[in-house]
């Protein structure tokens, strides 16, 4: 198997044709960021130093940082010999404290920092968090623009998961974790208030969508707003209570809970979230459509609010993509 050299300062290192360089450095206990390993969450950004990076290793990237020769670790299969360095400044721009951590049902907490320096933020955006240790995850934040001093979080524990494990097991009030820049395209924009909006969330997808609702209603958004919110059984699901309330209270606004496995309450539709929404909703053209959750429901959501008559501008997505093992 071909193989090329990889000059990291010092250190050389081998990488075969058919592994990442992420795997080819982690492999060689190279000391380096990383969260996704899917391209999303920009931790293993690092910098080509001698030749243009394969243009896969830069999707996602400003142009600003493509022209500089910036790349994503676990998106590069090296094609030739490389000399690369790590980012010469970090994305982790403030220190947040641990203010709140609740339960939201059996598998999901919700965690508020207290941010020292508040950054500004599209609601429905995320940051990444890093431990101590350096071990970095993305998260959605789950509340509106408006009180940047606080973020919060819906942290959905995945078994034998490095990070949600410890979040739910150890982390406590008044701990520290490092905050990213925000990041993603996944937010409401002001400004068209007439159009109408559908929201689609599974788990703790329901965080970023939590955020935009929250800051669609504050800025007096006139369209209608449909929020479905999707898990395999009942306790699955959060918040009924709180979203029924806010539906109660804005006109526009309309909560879906849905279940596909087991006896919803009588509250809650039984099926999909996702295959109710676009069975009830057959003609979405001219709304504006969010998908937030597990990455099979987003990809083939995409596609239906597609054949729905949505404009493929009009489709913001977040998958909660997982560095490793899968979501059920
Ligand atoms: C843009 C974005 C936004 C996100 N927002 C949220 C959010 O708001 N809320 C939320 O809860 N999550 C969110 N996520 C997911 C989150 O970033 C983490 O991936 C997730 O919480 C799991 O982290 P972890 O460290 O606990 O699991 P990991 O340690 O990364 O493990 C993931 C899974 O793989 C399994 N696994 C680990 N190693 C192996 C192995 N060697 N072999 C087989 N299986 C293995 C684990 O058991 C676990 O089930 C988001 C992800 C992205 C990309
Ligand atoms: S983008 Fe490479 S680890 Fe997330």
């Amino acid at each position: 198997m071909a193989e090329h050299r990889i000059q990291l300062g010092e250190q050389l290192i081998s990488c075969k044709t058919d592994e990442t360089l992420l795997n080819a450095l982690l492999r060689e206990n190279v000391n380096i960021s990383y969260g996704c390993q899917q391209g999303v969450c920009q931790s293993c950004m690092m910098r080509s130093l001698d030749s243009p990076p394969p243009s896969e290793s830069q999707h996602g990237l400003t142009d600003k940082l493509k022209e500089q020769s910036y790349f994503l670790a676990c998106r590069c299969y090296p094609q030739q010999a490389m000399r690369i360095g790590y980012r010469d400044h970090t994305d982790f721009v403030t220190y947040g404290t641990v203010s709140v951590k609740q339960n939201l049902n059996a598998e999901t907490i919700l965690l508020t920092l207290d941010i020292d320096n508040p950054f500004e933020y599209y609601a429905g955006q995320f940051v990444n968090l890093q431990r101590d240790d350096g071990l970095v995850r993305s998260y959605s934040i789950a509340n509106n623009s408006i009180n940047r001093k606080q973020l919060s979080f819906h942290i959905r524990r995945l078994a034998g998961g490095r990070f949600t494990e410890w979040a739910h097991e150890e982390l406590k009030l008044g701990d520290r974790l490092s905050v990213s820049e925000p990041q993603g395209l996944c937010y409401y924009q002001s400004g068209k208030s007439e159009q109408p909006l559908l929201l689609i969330g599974t788990g703790s997808g329901l965080a970023p969508l939590a955020g935009i609702i929250s800051e669609a209603l504050h800025q007096g958004h006139q369209g209608e707003i449909h929020l479905y919110h999707g898990s395999r059984d009942i306790n699955g699901l959060y918040w009924v209570e709180e979203m029924q309330q806010l539906a109660d209270t804005h006109e526009n606004f309309h909560y879906s809970p849905c279940v596909s496995q087991g006896e919803p309450a009588s509250s809650m539709l039984a099926g999909r979230a996702n295959d109710l929404a676009f069975k009830t909703l057959s003609d979405l053209k001219g709304w504006r459509v969010f998908l937030c959750g597990h990455p099979d429901m987003v990809n083939n959501s995409k596609r239906q609010a597609y054949l729905n008559g949505v404009s493929l501008a009009d489709i913001y997505a977040d998958a909660f993509h997982v560095a490793s093992g899968s979501l059920d």
